[in-house]
């Protein structure tokens, strides 16, 4: 008998039900102390697994009481959510995906799983896959933006960084890949809000980045707290059994979401714990967190019939491989065994500073104001964001400390002189006092140009956090529009740096600022990561991955629309369109200046049919017509245009990157699987049609900015034609 199925013979139900729980540590509120009676039930081993605990010598501490001290010595899983990062914190999700950069999100996993591991950690609770195309809602902030195939390829990056070749080497995290599935479209970006979508826009959008991240060898999944079409997740048995466990054939654990399988109570589909724990079970949910139902309800429910032990025993062996694969039997501290090596933490400090750089997505350089490159430049550097260490973290921090992330006045003060940056508040980010203004314009009399800190505080988003108003907080745009208007009478520029956790509605800012920057929250190197753009160290290389709405209206607002039989037409009344403000958002996805100046030409594909087993070879020429080095981001989109189902009128399938100097020209090469095109047909399953695809290449979803050619897929639909 097998280590697993030889401690199964030995486990009583409580010990059984105490694999399946996950408790809070009360690290968050007042440190590392395991909260109530934990600690005695991790000796008796009625708690298997642990939540929000840092720090390896309390880890180990914890760890002993059930390797030493239960009777069956199993070790405990712990986990946290490293968002983003530890200790050192990269920039959110949202502006991650702004990097466009499979390595480097790979990279920010590795690192922060090392970190975490070093911690004594075993479990992050990411990567968060739910595309959201809807600003509302706060989580956005945490995940991949609005496109299903930029969720995949994050998936499969970040899942291979936390968790690297060998789940049981010490610097390696468990991943958990969330919430499966759909929670970015609960309804008027409501948080906890019902979702209820097509099955269609499920497979088709919010599904693929989970496919990625199994495919990719995630250990563990967790289910959202939300409904889809009134069946909650945590006991959806379609897609947790069905799709998940059967069609995808995930091997892993599903931990619940925080206190979700109680939930199934409120929710209105079970009367009690012992029924809303059986609901959870039978769909396979195999970790309860924070519910306390498995504990509690699985013995009422076993007396009652409801579950077997069977089902039970198929969980707990779950848990247990999982805790053989990370090599917790065989080395339980093996996780934080030693400290890191501080090169490696000042490393790491670096490449928080390279990506947070890389995150910005400039929005606006009106006149090439940026960047400012004068000798001696003076900067007034305000604004309620100019100086707040604790929002550069944004929301989800990890372990860091609220200090000690550089602010965007000490990178510019460390990178200029202390004498020639200026600094006032202002206003706050969200009261009515207004008494700060005046000392504010007074700073920026002296300046040479005005760096204008704005935006949302790291708590407007993330969890809970959902906003029905999508423009700056509190008394901001007054502030700004006293700034603008003294800085147009002393004839300086002002350079906006908007902090947000979701594309804000703030088409005014877009208007009257010089330059905008898009810097959601960099993390710990945020002030130098926005000083190195500003001041032209770093080519400022980031894309948004979301549509910037004009109009809060708008929302939900993305770029794979499905065409309308009635296009928009301004001549036409009765087609698509809004009488108040235009269909396009102001920023579209993928959009980003840099400091180059692109122009694309020359685009090539294949001459003559396509089979579904054929790579399609598709190669642009950029030439950089600008004055400085830069690197472009080049999308790849495709659109079928007469298929059996709708295609979106754009979809994308690739990107590539190219750097280039002033005056070089080069040429971009993807690849684009044929089988790349198939869709989902009439019967939900995936088919390969024949007929005419248009491959559209550029900087950004916006078509008209787009390189244009054609290819036909070769396939022998019976018929001959499609259908
Ligand atoms: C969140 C999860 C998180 C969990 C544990 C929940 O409230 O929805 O994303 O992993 O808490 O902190």
């Amino acid at each position: 008998m097998n280590r697993i199925e030889s401690l199964l013979s030995k486990m009583t139900l409580a010990e059984k039900l105490g694999q399946m729980t996950m408790t809070a540590s009360s690290y968050a509120v007042t440190g590392p102390v395991i909260a109530g009676d934990s600690t005695q039930a991790i000796k008796d081993g009625t708690i298997g697994n642990l939540l929000n605990m840092v720090g390896a010598q309390h880890v180990h501490d914890m760890q002993r009481l059930a390797v030493e001290e239960s009777r069956l010595g199993i070790p405990l899983l712990i986990g946290l959510d490293v968002i983003h990062g530890h200790r050192t914190v990269f920039p959110i999700p949202l502006g991650e995906a702004a990097l466009f950069d499979p390595k480097m999100w790979a990279l920010t996993a590795q690192e922060s799983a090392r970190e975490a591991a070093a911690d004594g950690l075993a479990m992050t609770f990411a990567p968060m896959l739910d595309v959201s195309r809807d600003p509302r809602w706060g989580r956005s902030a945490e995940g991949p933006g609005e496109d299903p195939w930029l969720g995949a390829r994050i998936a499969e990056a970040k899942v291979h960084g936390y968790q690297g070749n060998d789940l049981a080497a010490p610097h390696t995290l468990s991943a958990v890949a969330k919430h499966y599935c759909a929670y970015g479209a609960v309804t008027a970006g409501r948080e906890y809000a019902s979702v209820d979508i097509s099955e269609r826009t499920v497979r088709e959008v919010h599904l693929p980045a989970f496919e990625a991240a199994v495919a990719a060898g995630v250990a563990a999944v967790m289910p959202a707290f939300t409904d889809l079409a009134g069946v909650p997740m945590t006991a959806n048995v379609a897609l947790l059994r069905g799709w998940l466990r059967g069609k995808l054939g995930f091997r892993g654990v599903i931990v619940s979401d925080y206190h979700a399988i109680a939930e199934l109570i409120h929710h209105g589909v079970a009367a009690d714990l012992a029924h809303a724990a059986t609901l959870a079970l039978k769909a396979g949910v195999d970790i309860d967190m924070m519910a306390d139902a498995y504990r509690r309800g699985l013995p009422e429910a076993l007396s009652r019939g409801w579950v077997t032990m069977a089902e039970i025993d198929t969980a707990v062996r779950r848990v247990l491989t999982l805790k053989l694969r990370l090599g917790l039997f065989d080395d339980p501290y093996r996780r934080g065994a030693r400290p890191e090596d501080p090169a490696a933490v000042s490393a790491r400090r670096k490449l928080a500073r390279v990506v947070g750089s890389r995150a910005i997505v400039m929005l606006k350089n009106g006149q090439g104001v940026l960047p400012l490159t004068k000798p001696g430049l003076r900067l007034a550097v305000i604004g309620p964001l100019a100086d707040s260490s604790v929002d550069m973290r944004g929301p989800w921090w990890g372990a860091s400390a609220p200090e000690g992330h550089v602010t965007v006045l000490e990178g510019f003060r460390q990178m200029l002189s202390d004498a020639h940056v200026a600094h006032a508040q202002g206003v706050s980010i969200d009261d009515d006092d207004t008494s700060g203004i005046a000392a504010a314009l007074e700073r920026c009399e002296t300046a040479d140009a005005i760096i204008l800190c704005v935006g949302e505080a790291a708590a407007m988003s993330g969890e809970a956090a959902s906003r029905a108003h999508l423009g700056l907080p509190g008394r901001q745009r007054a502030f700004a529009d006293a700034v603008f208007e003294r800085a147009r009478s002393l004839g300086k520029p002002v350079v906006v740096v908007l902090f947000s956790g979701r594309p804000l509605v703030v088409p005014w800012l877009a208007e009257k600022s010089d330059a905008l920057l898009a810097a959601w929250f960099p993390g710990s190197e945020a002030g130098n990561a926005i000083a190195d753009v500003v001041l032209g160290h770093v080519s400022p290389s980031g894309r948004t991955p979301v549509s910037w709405p004009r109009a809060a209206g708008q929302v939900p607002i993305f770029f794979g629309q499905r065409p309308s039989g009635r296009p928009r037409d301004a001549a036409d009344h009765y087609t698509s369109k809004y009488l108040d403000v235009a269909n396009d958002p102001l920023f579209p996805f993928g959009f980003g200046l840099t400091f180059g100046r692109f122009k694309y030409s020359n685009l090539r594909v294949p001459a003559g049919g396509v089979a579904e087993s054929d790579t399609i070879v598709v190669r642009v020429d950029v030439a950089n017509e600008g004055r400085r080095a830069a690197e472009e981001t080049v999308f790849l989109f495709t659109h079928d245009r007469v298929a059996s189902v709708v295609r979106p009128v754009l979809e994308l399938k690739g990107f590539g990157k190219i750097s280039l100097e002033p005056g070089e020209t080069g040429t971009v090469t993807m690849l684009l699987a044929a089988a790349d095109l198939k869709f989902l047909g009439l019967d939900l399953e995936p088919v390969f049609e024949a007929g005419d695809v248009e491959i559209l290449v550029g900087p950004c979803a916006d078509r008209s900015q787009l390189l244009l050619a054609g290819i036909e897929l070769a396939h022998p639909a019976p018929s001959g034609i499609k259908r």
